[in-house]
């Protein structure tokens, strides 16, 4: 969703800060960008669209100087994208300016309340009704704390709020529901996430609900609703400066996928114990879950999908869940239940919401996670982390492929005892890392992308752990080509969505290996086949699909469990290469946002 920066100080260079705050922030939403900066007055710029945009209105407007600023990167809820809709937004005065990520519930009601006192707004949105009431109370006569901290009691709904005034050097700031960060380096800094603090401080401190935080130069105070100051112990920022940039490679996504290998590694170091069994931190060796519900949205939910498949093979009761209809029919939680968030960035509001909704009727939640302390990370109970690096793209590549192994890791030690079965995977997860290295570099996606990237639709099957992958395939394809793609269990084709297919229409089928699974897939590509759709094979060699294939895109023989990992690395290369072709906004998909903290 928003995305929000502030900073204090900073030795004459805010604007350059804020911008480079918004650029590592952008991909939580970019259809209007803004900042504002306190001096003797408050000057405010913003635009519809993306940075660029801003960047080249604040060249000519801005110099690069300020006490304080803030600055805002959108994803609209209320009111569509415009110059006006987009933040800061300040009271009628220009005394107080405030960038918002969440949504005001009872902004209607606040704003009629406010307009019957006299205040008049310049936007649609359910954020201005906070600097106005700020404005309100500053016109009562209380101080700019008393008055920032009376606005936001008067709020309902989520937020992370921060706020600066005119002659004033300070920034302030607080939340609920939506996350923020601070840090101290050359300024001192408040920001939605971790990302746009990367290169400024080491360091970064989570603020909690109903906390407030009142930054200047010489860094902040924090306090809770009671006012009374709050101290806490800083989270070691374990991402580089380098890791949040596209290094050589044209998109984030693309490098993202090119990561893989290196995020399996770091994702399986140090999680094995003696010989072949896996130790995790976040849980006590000999647990046994009595039941397994796994919470999750987008491609997360693909990954939980995987997951319960998994779980019940390793004799586990175990079902995914998404996130956003968990609440209006949760499953009973009996005595040993465990609820499973899996969730790349912790923020997705949906399954902060099934967490939540789990932990009051008395589960034990666990946080599958790639960002250390993320809100889903600290109100769980035990978190375990996917170890991914800093994600950027807006498509999810390489904590899908490590959320997979991470819920291996899980079932193979929730499930307990040592069998065969077991050490083969434990055996083929040491060499995933390879086997994805050498697909990256001998892939031949791009050429089979261009082929079919004038289609008028694409189909994704698969049977079994592979069908999760179709269900990924196709979003991932819909998601940066805006083209119209749909994943289906294989075998359920027949049952209606054959309709679909045409010789426009190509279909993309997952088979490994050769046993009945595999045996049965082939029968269904036929089918296919049959009605003229053209058929790409993602396979590793062993079945008879290459025979009558049009395409074949060729994976590394490995573990059955395994092998939907190197499929989906195709799939990603296929969709990237597709929207490559196509001309797409890669790393900014039309309508979309990485972290969506809205419900
Ligand atoms: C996938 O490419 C999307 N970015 C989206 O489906 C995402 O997986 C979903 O919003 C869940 O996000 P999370 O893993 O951060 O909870």
């Amino acid at each position: 969703m928003c995305g929000i920066i502030g900073c204090a100080g900073d030795d004459g260079d805010m604007v350059p800060t804020l911008l480079n705050g918004l650029a590592k922030l952008e991909y939580r939403g970019y259809d209007s960008t803004g900042l504002a900066v306190s001096g003797s007055d408050i000057r405010v710029v913003k635009r519809e669209g993306d940075l660029d945009e801003l960047v080249g209105t604040v060249d000519s407007e801005f110099d690069r100087g300020g006490a304080a600023g803030i600055g805002h990167t959108r994803w609209s809820t209320h009111g569509k994208p415009s110059d006006e809709n987009a933040h800061p937004h300040t009271d009628c005065a220009g005394r107080v300016a405030v960038v918002h990520n969440g949504i005001i519930e009872n902004y209607q009601l606040l704003r009629d309340e406010l307009q019957s006192l006299g205040h008049e707004f310049e936007s649609e949105t359910d954020t201005e009704v906070v600097p106005h009431l700020i404005g309100h109370y500053l016109d009562t006569g209380l101080a700019r704390k008393d008055a920032f901290r009376r606005a936001v009691e008067k709020l309902d709904g989520s937020y992370a709020l921060a706020a600066i005034f005119d002659d004033h050097d300070e920034v302030m700031a607080t939340k609920k529901d939506s996350s923020l960060v601070l840090g101290v380096g050359d300024g001192t800094y408040v920001a939605s996430d971790v990302t746009a603090l990367v290169g400024h401080t080491d360091t970064v401190v989570h603020l909690h609900d109903g906390e407030f935080a009142f930054l200047t130069e010489d860094g902040y105070t924090i306090v809770d609703e009671s006012g009374t100051p709050q101290s806490k112990t800083g989270t070691e920022i374990e991402w580089d400066a380098e890791s949040v940039t596209k290094g050589s490679h044209d998109h984030y996504m693309r490098k993202e996928i090119h990561e893989q290998s290196n995020a399996l590694r770091e994702c399986l170091r140090d999680r094995f114990s003696t010989g072949d069994s896996v130790s995790l931190d976040a849980i006590e060796d000999g647990y046994r879950p009595e039941s397994v519900h796994l919470v999750a949205c987008g491609t997360s939910y693909h990954a939980a999908l995987y997951g319960a498949k998994l779980l019940r093979k390793r004799g586990l009761q175990a079902q995914a869940h998404l996130a956003s209809e968990y609440a209006l029919s949760p499953p009973p939680v009996r005595d040993g239940a465990l609820v499973v968030g899996v969730t790349q960035s912790g923020e997705t509001a949906d399954t902060l919401s099934a967490l939540r909704t789990a932990t009051a009727e008395g589960a034990r939640t666990l946080a599958l996670t790639n960002v250390v302390d993320s809100t889903a990370a600290r109100e769980c109970d035990d978190a375990l982390y996917i170890r991914s690096g800093p994600e950027i793209s807006v498509a999810a590549t390489k904590t899908f492929a490590s959320q997979l192994v991470t819920l291996v890791l899980f079932a193979l030690q929730s499930s307990g005892g040592s069998s065969d079965e077991a050490e083969r995977l434990v055996s083929a997860l040491t060499e995933l890392p390879e086997h994805v290295q050498r697909l990256l570099e001998t892939t031949a996606a791009p050429t089979t992308a261009r082929r079919f990237a004038d289609s008028s639709g694409y189909f994704f099957i698969g049977r079994g752990v592979q069908y999760p992958v179709a269900l990924e395939g196709a979003l991932k394809m819909k998601e940066i080509t805006y083209e119209h793609a749909e994943g289906f269990a294989a075998g359920e084709l027949k049952h209606g969505p054959l309709a679909l297919v045409t010789e426009d229409t190509p279909v993309f089928v997952s088979v490994v290996g050769d046993d009945e699974t595999a045996r049965k897939t082939v029968a269904n590509a036929k089918e296919v086949k049959a009605r003229g759709a053209p058929l790409v094979a993602v396979t590793d060699g062993v079945s008879s699909i290459d025979r009558f294939a049009d395409e074949v895109l060729t994976i590394p023989r490995t573990n059955r469990t395994l092998a939907p990992i190197l499929v989906n690395v195709q799939y990603q290369l296929l969709a990237y290469h597709t929207a490559d072709h196509l001309g797409r906004d890669i790393d900014k998909p039309r309508n979309l946002a990485k972290s969506v903290t809205v419900e």
